[in-house]
């Protein structure tokens, strides 16, 4: 019985596997490395190299492994890059999902958790934001994501796939130990920007507005720790090898941190100046997105354990420190 992370050599793919991992789990990773790192893979998960486009690939995979569930991080996500490329989007990420589904098919295998994404609400109607409010995405990105989680939806209904899409808001962190973090290249995520500034990589951090009907006139965004998440992943895995129906869960802290705020906790974490300037608003960029989370607390019991925003960026910190140029380099 081994589970199939898909994307297991990115960002959050990584922390997932190597939390699985540490518990005992039999895990298998396919990745393309497009993004992701092979260094991050936990030397006790099995690595496959391959694109989960190729049906060829992964026929031989699950003929290889015993597979029972899989989940599946494996997706572009940059929303800018969506914008000016959504083909690209549909195709990596849609039918991506779609390749995968028939083979899971296939082989008798119905258990598949998603990464799914706050994207899918676009410009929120409530704060905090609910599973139950409207999804109208507002770039290629989400929608990608959100057909996604529609596909799996008429695949439970007609061949009994089930389904968990966990609806992610902002993603930050770092094992504690400083051996996996967050790599992206290029980076668009504020905490590594923050960062990459404190560390000199950059000269200026941009914040863009400070207009906004908030606190302090800057974007307020929940930031949810990466481990938490890892293990958000597992009690969803566990949640459907019990034998409960398909579901979608939100999954944030559900505390909302301005960019001056993130800013500021970034300047007493890493002790460093970090020069910052204010710049235009960007375009469909959401004034807030907080999160409900409680469906999640409630339904798949989770305790997020880190819900100090400094934890997460010293975790981050702490990542950056050892890997100033990430991990290859
Ligand atoms: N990081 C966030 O803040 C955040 C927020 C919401 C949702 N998400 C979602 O979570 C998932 C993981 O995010 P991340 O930050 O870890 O991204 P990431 O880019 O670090 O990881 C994605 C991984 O999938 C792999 N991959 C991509 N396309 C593939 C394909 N066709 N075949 C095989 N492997 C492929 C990449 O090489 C990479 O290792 C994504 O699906 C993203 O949409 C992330």
């Amino acid at each position: 019985m081994s589970i199939l992370v898909l994307g297991g050599a990115g960002y959050v793919g990584s922390h997932t596997v190597d939390h699985l991992c540490n518990m005992d789990y039999d895990v298998v990773v396919a990745d393309n490395l497009a993004t992701g790192h092979r260094e991050a893979v936990n030397d006790k998960a099995k690595f496959y190299q391959g694109d989960i486009r190729d049906k060829e690939f992964l026929i031989k995979l699950f003929q290889n492994e015993d597979i029972t569930d899989v989940i599946h991080f494996a997706a572009f996500s940059v929303v800018p890059e969506s914008m000016k490329d959504p083909l690209k989007y549909f195709d990596n990420n849609t039918y991506g999902m779609i390749s995968l589904l028939e083979v899971m098919k296939d082989f008798g295998v119905s258990h598949i958790i998603f990464s799914s994404t706050a994207a899918t609400y676009g410009e929120p109607k409530h704060i905090p934001i609910k599973e139950t409010d409207p999804t109208i995405p507002t770039n290629p990105y989400g929608e990608s994501k959100l057909a996604m989680e529609k596909i799996m939806h008429w695949s439970d209904v007609a061949y009994g796939i089930k389904f968990v899409a966990l609806r992610y808001f902002n993603v930050a962190g770092a094992k504690s130990d400083g051996t996996i973090g967050e790599d992206h290249n290029p980076e668009t995520h504020l905490i590594p920007v923050v960062l990459q500034t404190a560390a000199g990589q950059r000269d200026t951090l941009t914040i863009f507005g400070d207009d906004y009907d908030t606190k302090d006139g800057t974007n307020v965004r929940d930031y949810v720790h990466v481990e938490d998440l890892a293990e958000a992943h597992r009690l969803a895995m566990e949640y459907l090898r019990s034998g409960n129906d398909s579901n979608i869960f939100n999954l944030g802290s559900s505390n909302g941190f301005s960019n001056k705020e993130i800013l500021e906790a970034a300047r007493e974490v890493t002790g460093k100046e970090i020069p910052a300037k204010m710049g235009p608003r960007r375009l469909g960029d959401p004034s807030t997105l907080i999160a409900d989370s409680s469906k999640a607390r409630e339904v798949l019991n989770w305790k997020p354990q880190y819900d100090d925003v400094h934890t997460v960026i010293k975790d981050a910190w702490n990542f950056k420190t050892k890997h100033m140029n990430g991990y290859t380099k």
